[in-house]
């Protein structure tokens, strides 16, 4: 169904003049060579098919310059950009024309041939670029034949040149750079999703190292300070465990710029840490706090030795006590307090600092630039925890 032309614009539309004027014969070994070498092209260099289109195009209809008119619906309504453009217009690649006052927006509404005689009598940016053309003729392009793209233009430097033999040529040629044009969209895609897929995998060795230098501290530190074997492999497997359980709370999220990155959410890691010693005292609140994977792993360690000294020697080895956790980010710091309650009542400060503890203090400061201070209180152990913000993103 082919709309109206507006008013305004009507003169410089004579595309009934197509069928009107005598058609010459098609040269169809031509065409079919065009079709070939294009067909070739798509395989060997896709990014030539455009503009080679373009070239037969002006080519086969006698032309003297062409080009192809992209769509670009953003900001509404959108408009036109030029590209690959051929002949004298050359100069004009990237400008833009309006979406609903250019013979292209005609052409898209109308999905059939447009021929239009000097333009510039009612087109104001074509009189402002300073641009004549006898006669230009339009046809539709669609993605893959359905979303409506932009259109392939022709331009002659005589009135009367272009007849329906043309604009049946400009149909077959457009139906092909559909075609060409999905496919040079599939392979963007594609390559869009390999280069995600690989951000995902640098991103995994990442963790995996971080998680094997942690490891690799807590042997070496352990072995110094073990009693016997079957301590050091207890106390290997617990924080093991708490580093395998934090690695399932990562997710992959995407900051402000929309780029991936792995983070978790604070409370889930000491929800998940404190998980086997649920009391039903223990309480955990706080803002939402994300932190990204190098940070949930040392602060799954970090709880993790809190909660297992708290159960061997705190509140949590016995059934009344209970632990609160609390949270809050100011001066771009997360500042943490773990109380314990309920426990055996401490005498004063242990006098010797265990693995746990060294291992606790070399996390908060190496890993994570922070500070962490002990109140042997004898209601039970107290715990300040200081992180600066930018290294829980990490
Ligand atoms: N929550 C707590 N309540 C009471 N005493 C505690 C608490 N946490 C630690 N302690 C005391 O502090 C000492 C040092 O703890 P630390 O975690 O460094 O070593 P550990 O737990 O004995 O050994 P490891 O952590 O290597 O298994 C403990 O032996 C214990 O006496
Ligand atoms: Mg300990």
């Amino acid at each position: 169904m082919s709309m109206p032309v507006p008013q305004a614009v009507a003169p410089v539309f004579i595309t009934e003049e197509l069928t009107r004027r005598a058609a010459h014969r098609p040269d169809y070994l031509q065409q079919t060579l065009a079709l070939q070498e294009l067909a070739r092209e798509m395989v060997d260099n896709p990014d030539h098919v455009l503009p080679r289109l373009v070239d037969i195009a002006i080519d086969m209809c006698d032309s003297v310059s062409g080009g192809i008119s992209l769509f670009e619906p953003d900001p509404p309504p959108g408009v036109f950009r030029w590209q690959h453009l051929r002949g004298d217009l050359e100069k004009f690649t990237g400008a833009t024309t309006p979406r609903n006052f250019s013979p292209c927006g005609i052409t898209l509404d109308n999905r059939a041939p447009i021929l239009v005689q000097r333009p510039e009598r009612v087109y104001t940016w074509l009189q402002d670029a300073k641009v004549s053309l006898p006669e230009c003729l339009l046809v539709p392009l669609y993605l893959g034949g359905n979303e409506p793209l932009g259109t392939l233009w022709i331009v002659s430097e005589e009135e009367g040149h272009f007849d329906s033999g043309h604009s049946d040529v400009m149909l077959d040629l457009a139906a092909f750079t559909g075609i060409a044009l999905k496919m040079a969209q599939n392979e963007r895609r594609l390559k869009e999703a390999l280069e995600q897929q690989e951000t995902v995998t640098r991103e995994m060795g990442h963790r995996v190292k971080n998680v094997f230098a942690i490891i690799d501290a807590m042997i070496r530190m352990g072995a110094r300070g073990a009693g016997t074997v079957k301590e050091l492999g207890d106390g290997l497997s617990g924080r093991v465990h708490a580093l395998a359980t934090a690695h399932g709370l990562v997710r992959r999220t995407f900051d402000s710029k929309g780029l991936p990155r792995e983070a978790s959410d604070f409370a889930d890691v000491i929800g998940t840490i404190l998980r086997p010693y649920e009391r039903s005292g223990n309480k955990v609140s706080g803002p939402p706090v994300r932190i990204g994977s190098n940070a949930t792993n040392n602060v799954a360690l970090l709880f993790h030795e809190l909660a297992t000294n708290a159960a061997k020697y705190g509140a949590l080895s016995e059934d009344g006590g209970s632990v609160r956790i609390a949270w809050q980010v100011a001066d771009d710091r997360l500042c943490i307090a773990w109380v314990e309650r309920g426990g055996p009542p401490i005498a004063a400060m242990p006098e010797r600092k265990g693995f746990g503890t060294l291992l606790s203090e070399k996390t908060i400061a190496a890993a994570l630039g922070g500070t962490i201070a002990y109140d042997w209180q004898a209601a039970g152990l107290s715990v300040v925890l200081s992180v600066p913000l930018d290294r829980l993103t990490r």
